[in-house]
């Protein structure tokens, strides 16, 4: 290898290395899975809580979310983490039932609103920009004992609750996930029975609930777009899930590829 050609070499594997300048960093994380304070200061129980009090032995290690890493108490410091790191946005989700313990809009726990206030502020004092999920799968346990998501009505309480918490947090977050990752929540959770809340109604129960969600996310958005877009300026949008596959050996690709040019 000459000197042009290895210092064309080096230029290609740092540029192929290196972000472009606008590139974002950031660092996501679910209510449940590090919050805690299941029951602090007037949160409702949500499904996550239900399903793993209930069936404690369908979690591998016997543990649970009751706790997790503390983060309704630690955010201070989570924040200064995520300074630390140099995050430039932090995605993480709203309790449902820590803001409306039985999931109807009309019973507000104050605490709830104070916890992601104080945490958004945060953020922002640290030039680090909140990215919020609506919804991450910790349903509050009142919705779900009306049907849970395969009862079409839970779109409207999911809109409403989108409503109230654009109006609370929406001065501030500018960018909204509606809810994370539809398919897991209907396929893991009635079809497959593998995450709260553990039904298997194959083919019924988690197109029921596709239903439920692919409409509470169009009438959020659209409330959205009506009712706050022109003076909050923000974006909603959803995760969603995705899986792409790999050849267990390269040897399959040549033998792909040899065989479409055969
Ligand atoms: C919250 O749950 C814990 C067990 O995880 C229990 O010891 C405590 O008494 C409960 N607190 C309230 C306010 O219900």
């Amino acid at each position: 290898m000459n000197f042009i050609t290895l210092t064309l070499f080096l230029v290609y594997q740092v540029h192929a290395l290196s972000f472009p300048e606008n590139f974002k960093f950031g660092f996501a994380t679910a209510s449940y899975q590090i919050e805690g304070g299941w029951n602090a200061s007037g949160k409702g129980p949500n499904i996550w809580d239900w399903y793993t009090h209930t069936y404690p032995t369908r979690i591998a290690d016997l543990t649970n979310g009751d706790i997790a890493c503390d983060s309704y108490h630690k955010f201070a410091t989570d924040v200064k983490l995520l300074k630390n790191i140099k995050a430039d946005f932090y995605r993480f989700s709203i309790s449902w039932a820590r803001i409306f313990p039985n999931g109807q809009t009309n019973n507000i726990n104050p605490d709830g609103v104070r916890y992601y206030n104080e945490l958004i502020n945060l953020l922002l004092a640290n030039n680090i920009k909140p990215v919020v999920i609506i919804y991450h799968w910790d349903l509050p346990l009142g919705l779900h004992q009306l049907g849970g998501w395969p009862n079409i009505a839970l779109a409207d309480y999911f809109v409403d609750y989108a409503d109230k918490v654009f109006s609370l947090f929406g001065d501030r977050v500018k960018t909204w996930i509606t809810f994370n990752e539809p398919s897991q929540i209907c396929e893991l959770g009635y079809s497959n029975g593998a995450l709260a809340p553990g039904y298997t109604q194959l083919g019924i129960g988690n197109y029921m609930c596709g239903r439920t969600l692919l409409i509470a996310h169009a009438k959020a958005y659209r409330l959205y777009e009506k009712k706050y877009k022109q003076l909050q300026k923000g974006l909603v949008g959803m995760t969603v899930h995705t899986v792409w596959f790999e050849p267990a050996a390269e040897i399959s690709v040549i033998r792909i590829v040899s065989y479409f040019f055969s």
